[in-house]
């Protein structure tokens, strides 16, 4: 079938349109990529799971390191391939960069990469429709405007039929961008300054989401914890506010939120995890190194001895909370001492799970002109050291609770007849054989086993 034969007269669809959205980085690529869906589906796009088979491909792309950037380009060369074999029979794919890296790269892609056809910044997805549309027609077009038009406001809230189709946990995009200029990070420039969704907005979704079955929702930003807003009773609300509200929802049962920042856990929010049953005992907090020079230097604005009293105040208020961080190893300047008092916080800590980097230079970051880049052999060494004694923590973590009754939430069959997978509150797969539970209920099991990435159980 050729491309003009899929058209009907006045533009309608005659067939179909398949779109497949490939997403990489952070959650909020994750929830950006089932917004665009929705929004091209109002153009008569449907999903697909098989790329070959795709009108329209999406890369949702990261350029928080090189190498996440770099990736897109490999894939984009693969793609060119089939876009040309396709093209040879008679169908017509079109290729659409969006995410960071369409957003620091914007023309250069396209440059790069002329089998691009569209080049789409995080800002202007309320408008991918008509950007496709017109790509169909031959344009390159290259959307990476700035103009803070609220985007929030424009895209199309999640349909029931695409919520449901999603399961029983989902993420709720409530901030966006960072103002904290973290000297080795491009979110500040990919993402711009910060931006609150207001509470009725957020509360709106919350219950379309409850509505369609979802009964955990994990509250999105960049900076999550810097959301504040105009609560309904007129006084300037924080997170922990919003999560109190959330909770009432019928429906919802859990609530979690990423990724925040040390300096914006306040007192409020460390109440909600005090008194909040619904919000999950699990944090993400990224401390990123250890060494107040680093900390310094990486413009953190907390020292190592902050965030180990912030994780005491969090922990005296909910004594059971799992720790979850980044790290950066190789910051420049970084020195064996500077590693060490990485490795002493983590020990004290005790992280139940963690994500580790090596430093990657990102051009136009305060940190790729700073004196003393780290060896690529001493970053890989230390990320190692770091590695193991993170994975021996989170194996210890997993291991403590074998033996012990926990509440599950049941998102979807397991690989094997008779099973299912679940969450543990401190976001862990559970599988679990012989239950008369169903998807979206949250029930009580006894953990028999833990292996590496899941745990085993028996129904309680
Ligand atoms: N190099 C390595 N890691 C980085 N991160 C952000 N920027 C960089 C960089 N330039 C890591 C931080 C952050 C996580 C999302 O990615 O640890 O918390
Ligand atoms: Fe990047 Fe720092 Fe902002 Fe996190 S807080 S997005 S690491 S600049």
């Amino acid at each position: 079938m050729t491309a003009a034969s899929r058209e009907a007269p006045g533009g309608k669809t005659a067939a179909q349109r398949k779109v497949f959205i490939k997403t990489y980085g952070c959650q909020m690529n994750v929830y950006d990529s089932t917004r665009m869906a929705d929004a091209l589906s109002a153009g008569g796009f449907v999903e697909t799971a098989d790329h070959r088979d795709a009108d329209l491909i999406v890369l949702n792309t990261c350029h928080i390191r090189e190498k996440a950037a770099e990736k897109v380009y490999s894939e984009i060369g693969r793609l060119r391939l089939i876009k040309e074999q396709n093209a040879a029979a008679g169908r017509q794919m079109t290729i659409a960069v969006a995410g960071c890296v369409a957003q620091a790269e914007g023309e250069e892609i396209v440059r790069r990469a002329p089998s691009v056809d569209v080049v789409i910044g995080p800002q202007s997805y309320h408008r991918i429709d008509s950007a496709v549309a017109r790509a169909r027609k031959g344009e390159k077009v290259v959307e990476t405007d700035y103009a803070v038009e609220d985007k929030f406001d424009k895209l199309p809230q999640s349909s029931r039929q695409g919520i449901r189709a999603r399961g029983v946990t989902a993420f709720l995009t409530v901030q966006e961008g960072c103002d904290k200029f973290c000297t080795f990070c491009v979110v500040p420039y990919t993402r711009g300054s910060e931006v609150s969704r207001p509470v009725s907005q957020i509360v709106a979704e919350a219950e379309r989401l409850a509505g369609a079955g979802v009964r955990e929702v994990t509250l999105l930003g960049q900076n999550v914890n810097a959301w504040h807003g105009e609560g309904p009773d007129g006084r300037e609300w924080g997170l922990g506010e919003l999560l109190f509200r959330l909770a009432k929802i019928s429906g919802i049962a859990r609530l979690r939120y990423v990724t925040s920042h040390p300096r914006d856990m306040d007192d409020g929010l460390i109440a909600a995890h005090r008194d909040l049953a619904e919000l999950m005992p699990y944090l993400h907090l990224p401390v990123q190194s250890g060494s107040d020079r680093v900390l310094k230097a990486m413009n953190r604005r907390h020292t190592a001895d902050d965030y180990l009293r912030l994780v005491d105040r969090i922990r005296h208020a909910r004594s059971d909370i799992a720790m979850s961080g980044d790290f950066i190893v190789g910051f420049p300047g970084e020195s064996d001492d500077d590693f060490d008092a990485t490795m002493d916080l983590v020990r004290q800590v005790g992280y139940a799970q963690a994500y580790s980097f090596k430093y990657s230079r990102r051009p136009g970051t305060p940190g790729a002109s700073l004196d003393g880049q780290v060896d690529e052999n001493v970053m890989n060494e230390r990320l190692q050291h770091l590695q193991s004694l993170l994975v021996r923590q989170q194996s210890d973590f997993s291991a403590g609770l074998v033996g012990r009754t926990i509440d599950l939430l049941i998102e979807k069959p397991g690989r094997n007849s008779g099973q299912l997978v679940g969450r543990s509150p401190w976001l862990q797969p559970v599988v679990i054989a012989e239950t008369d539970g169903a998807i979206g209920e949250i029930i009580d099991v006894q953990i028999t086993r833990a292996a590496s990435n899941s745990l085993f159980a028996v129904p309680a």
